[in-house]
């Protein structure tokens, strides 16, 4: 087995399940501690516990990322448990689609305070640990959404800014070996485009059967396609990759 982050500890917000708990799983085999939060109490303690029948080190809480307090005291927590806080991925999500003239302010904002909100607040009581150690990999999970999507004015901006985040967070911290990256993932099969294929009213697999038409490489992508991209960047070899955006989505988008 090999071990790129034996010593080092990652945390990864809305990981109980999905694409988050795929990064846990990806990091966790290559020797990362891995700490997580998520609103999501039954999956969070299911996946806690799967995760520590595994063997390995496992911290997790219920948090929701909005929330400054609880985001700050869960990675006060980490620091104290297991003495650095190296990588963070902002994954934790939520999708409230529907056409513009159809979309409730509440459907924005709770785009927006999850997405963004959430990903500042993460990154903020995190980064002092990082600056401290002058060392940090930060991941943010941006979509294929941000080029654009019918029916996602709410995310698709959500999800754009969060590039810009990315970006302005590479050169505010860079000095400090941090680096600041995102990755954003084309259609992964989880339970969030599950609830897309409930919305428009057909099945997942006819849903899947429409999407693979449109992706170059014919299959659609699953969490560890995701978890490869979030290992390259936090990689202490890609210490010279950073304010990057890495479309994962089996073909070419801009
Ligand atoms: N599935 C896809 O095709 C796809 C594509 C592009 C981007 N993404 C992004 O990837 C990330 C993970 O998505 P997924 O497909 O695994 O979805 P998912 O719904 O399976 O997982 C999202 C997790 O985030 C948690 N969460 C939601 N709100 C939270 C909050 N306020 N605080 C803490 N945790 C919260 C949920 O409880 C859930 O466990 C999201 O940011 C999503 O926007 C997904």
């Amino acid at each position: 087995m090999t071990s790129r982050f034996e010593g080092r500890v990652a945390f990864v917000t809305g990981a109980s399940r999905g694409i988050g708990k795929g990064i846990l799983e990806q990091l966790a085999s290559e020797g990362a501690k891995i700490a997580f939060i998520d609103i999501n109490e039954d999956a969070l303690s299911q996946t806690t516990t799967e995760l520590r029948e595994k063997g390995y080190e496992v911290y997790s809480k219920v948090a929701d990322v909005t929330k400054y307090e609880e985001v700050e005291t869960a990675t006060k927590e980490v620091y104290e448990t297991f003495g650095s806080i190296d990588i963070l991925v902002n994954n934790a999500g939520v999708i409230r689609d529907n056409l513009l003239f159809k979309m409730s302010e509440l459907d924005w904002d709770t785009i927006m305070n999850v997405h963004l909100k959430g990903s500042f607040n993460a990154a903020k009581a995190v980064q002092k640990y990082m600056v401290e150690n002058k060392f940090g990999r930060i991941i943010n999970i941006s979509s294929t959404s941000a080029l654009g999507n019918r029916g996602q004015a709410n995310y698709s901006t959500a999800k754009a800014g969060l590039q810009g985040f990315t970006k302005t967070l590479a050169i505010e911290l860079g000095r400090f070996g941090i680096t600041v990256n995102a990755v954003a993932p084309g259609f992964i099969e989880t339970e969030m485009t599950k609830e897309t294929a409930a919305r428009i009213g057909i099945s997942f697999e006819d849903l899947i059967e429409a999407s693979v038409t449109m992706i170059p490489v014919g299959r659609t992508g699953k969490p560890s396609d995701i978890a490869n991209a979030v290992a390259f960047f936090a990689d202490d070899k890609s210490s010279f990759v950073s304010g990057q955006v890495l479309y994962v989505a089996g073909g070419p988008k801009d």
